[in-house]
C-alpha cells in the first residue's frame, strides 16, 4: 500500500478563490470558523484556535465530537482542508458531508475510515436524495492524508455534484432526473463534521478495533471556502458551475482506473432486479 503514496505529484497546495461573476448575487467568501460554525457535540473535544483560522475534533473513549455550519446552501463550491487522524486510526470514522434536514433529506458524503498505521484510509462517498442513499463508491487516496492538509471540495450545482480532492475530481453525480432518480436541488444543505469510533464496521469491516490507548484521536480542519448561494444570505439557487474540461475529465477517470475500490454502480449481486438508473 505504501506506494500509493509515492511519487505523489506537488499539487499546488491552496485552493485559489476564484471571483465567480454573474448576474446573480454570489457569495465568495473565505470562512472563520468562529463566525460560520458551531461546535455541536463532544464538549471540549471540539475547539477552535488561532482566530478561527484552525479547528480541530477528538475522539475518546467517552465521546467524538462534531461541528456544523451556521448557514445553510443551495449549490456552491465548498472547500475544506483536513488533517486527518494520524498514526493508528483503525476504527475511527471522520466524516465530513452536506445535509438537509428531516426524512426526505439529501446528503452529499464524505467519510474517511481510518487504518492501522501505514495502512490504506478508505475515502467512502455516498449521495442521499429524498432519503435515499446506497449509492456507495470508495477510493484509496493517492497520498497519505494524515501527514499534511489537503483539501476536499464539493461542486453542486442544479445539473451535477462533482467530489474533488485537491481539485481533482474523482466522482461525478450527474443530475439523470430524467430517468426518474431524484436530484438533490430544493433543500438547503448545512455543512456538518464529526470524528465518531465505528469500529463495528470501518476498518477492514469491524475486524480492526479502536486500541484505545492512542486515544485521544484528533482530525484538524482549515481554510473552509465557499463560493455560491447561502440560503440565508441570498436564497436564490441559482449557481452554477463550469463544465469539467478535458484534463478534469481525464483526472477524473485517472482516479477512477486507479484507486476506486467499490462502485455501487458495479454490484449487480447487490442489485439483483437491475442497477440503479442513474447508472445506466
Ligand atoms: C486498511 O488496510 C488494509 C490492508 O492494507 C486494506 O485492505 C483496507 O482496505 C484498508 N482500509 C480500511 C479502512 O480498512
Ligand atoms: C467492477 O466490476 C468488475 C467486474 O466484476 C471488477 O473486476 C472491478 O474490480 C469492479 N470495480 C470496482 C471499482 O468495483
Amino acid at each position: 500500500m505504501k506506494s500509493f503514496y509515492n511519487g505523489f505529484s506537488k499539487s499546488p497546495f491552496f485552493t485559489v478563490l476564484a471571483l465567480v461573476l454573474s448576474s446573480f448575487l454570489m457569495l465568495a467568501s473565505a470562512g472563520n470558523f468562529l463566525q460560520d460554525f458551531d461546535l455541536t457535540w463532544g464538549d471540549h473535544r471540539a475547539k477552535i484556535f488561532n482566530g478561527g483560522q484552525l479547528l480541530s475534533l477528538s475522539l475518546d473513549q467517552v465521546s467524538g465530537s462534531g461541528f456544523k455550519s451556521k448557514n445553510e446552501y443551495l449549490f456552491g463550491r465548498i472547500d475544506m482542508q483536513l488533517k486527518l487522524v494520524a498514526g493508528n486510526s483503525a476504527g475511527t470514522v471522520t466524516a465530513y458531508y452536506l445535509s438537509s434536514e428531516g426524512p426526505t433529506h439529501d446528503e452529499i458524503d464524505f467519510e474517511f475510515l481510518g487504518n492501522t498505521s501505514g495502512d490504506p484510509y478508505i475515502l467512502h462517498t455516498n449521495i442521499f436524495t429524498q432519503g435515499k442513499g446506497n449509492r456507495e463508491q470508495q477510493f484509496y487516496l493517492w497520498f497519505d492524508p494524515t501527514k499534511n492538509f489537503h483539501t476536499y471540495s464539493v461542486i453542486w450545482d442544479s445539473k451535477q455534484i462533482v467530489f474533488l480532492v485537491d481539485k481533482t475530481p474523482i466522482r461525478v453525480f450527474a443530475n439523470a432526473e430524467g430517468k426518474g432518480v431524484p436530484f438533490p436541488k430544493n433543500q438547503p444543505m448545512r455543512i456538518h463534521s464529526s470524528l465518531w469510533n465505528a469500529d463495528d464496521w470501518a476498518t477492514r469491516g469491524g475486524l480492526v478495533k479502536t486500541d484505545w490507548s492512542k486515544a485521544p484521536f484528533t482530525a484538524y480542519y482549515r481554510n473552509f471556502n465557499v463560493q455560491g448561494s447561502t440560503t440565508s444570505k441570498f436564497s436564490n439557487g441559482a449557481w452554477q458551475s463550469q463544465q469539467l474540461d478535458a484534463y478534469s475529465r481525464r483526472r477524473l477517470r485517472w482516479v477512477q482506473k486507479n484507486f476506486m475500490i467499490y462502485n455501487y454502480c458495479n454490484d449487480s449481486k447487490r442489485f439483483p432486479q437491475g442497477i440503479p438508473a442513474e447508472c445506466r
